[in-house]
């Protein structure tokens, strides 16, 4: 089966996806500063599941629905505040650091972000879509290789309308990691890129993203600093992580192998 490995760098990528058949597509989708970090953080401390939404009213009608949803996610950074909800304040930010076992152990999890959550929306015809994360790199390239599927679509989610450096070196690592399996296929230039630049960044990736917009957004905001030295961490969760067709993002410890 021919295969390929194509990047999307720009929200406006995602946002007009909508003309593409994904049928046979896996997404992959990367929002390393934060909001894949931070549910992979959540599934990897025992969350039940992870429902992304795009604005704050979908999460809201949720959590009347469901009372014992918690209720995740931010606006410019920070948690969502009463002011915006016409009532009480999520319960908890976009900090992985925030989503500890003793939070979220068994609970289910309403989540908007600014970007995260719109592009695993966008994403949501493909024939699989998993979030991606330094966090959980290895055992979702190792998922992708044991799935058949002809196209390979990794999707930064960017910062507002625009590109995120983060977003490019996590899809990078993942290229980086499949690279074998895809060199002979039709690798898109995009792939070539977002490899090519993790290679350079590889050794100093705290450094790096500490230089993206986000990432001086992050610095400047001292409770919210130490999310980029969490974010950059290496595989500390053995874990897939999934978005089914209930729009349900659901984890999965697969064996080592
Ligand atoms: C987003 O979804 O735009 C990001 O995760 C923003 C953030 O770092 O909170």
């Amino acid at each position: 089966m021919p295969t390929t490995l194509e990047v999307l760098f720009a929200p406006a990528e995602y946002t007009s996806m909508t003309g593409r058949d994904l049928r046979e597509t896996v997404c992959v989708v990367f929002d390393v500063l934060r909001a894949t970090s931070t549910m992979v953080t959540a599934l990897g401390n025992g969350a039940a599941g992870i429902v992304p939404v795009a604005e704050i009213p979908e999460a809201l009608s949720i959590r009347q629905r469901r009372p014992e949803v918690l209720l995740a996610g931010e606006r410019d950074g920070v948690r969502i505040a009463g002011h915006l909800t016409g009532g009480s304040a999520f319960d908890l930010g976009n900090s992985p650091r925030e989503f500890t076992a003793q939070r979220v152990r068994g609970r289910t999890i309403a989540m908007t972000t600014t970007n995260g959550t719109r592009a695993l929306r966008a994403c949501a015809p493909a024939a699989a879509v998993l979030l991606g994360s330094f966090l959980n790199l290895q055992a979702t390239a190792e998922f992708i290789e044991r799935q058949p599927h002809s196209h390979l679509l990794l999707v930064g989610s960017g910062t507002l309308d625009q590109t995120a450096y983060e977003d490019v070196l996590g899809a990078g690592a993942l290229c980086d990691l499949l690279w074998p399996k895809y060199s002979s296929g039709a690798v898109a230039d995009s792939a070539l890129i977002a490899r090519r630049l993790f290679r350079l960044e590889q050794n100093d990736l705290l450094g790096a993203v500490s230089k993206s917009r986000n990432g001086r957004r992050l610095m400047a905001h001292p409770d919210l600093r130490e999310d980029m030295a969490f974010c950059v961490q290496r595989d500390l969760f053995r874990l897939v992580a999934e978005m089914g067709a209930d729009g349900v993002v659901r984890g999965e410890n697969p064996p080592a192998s």
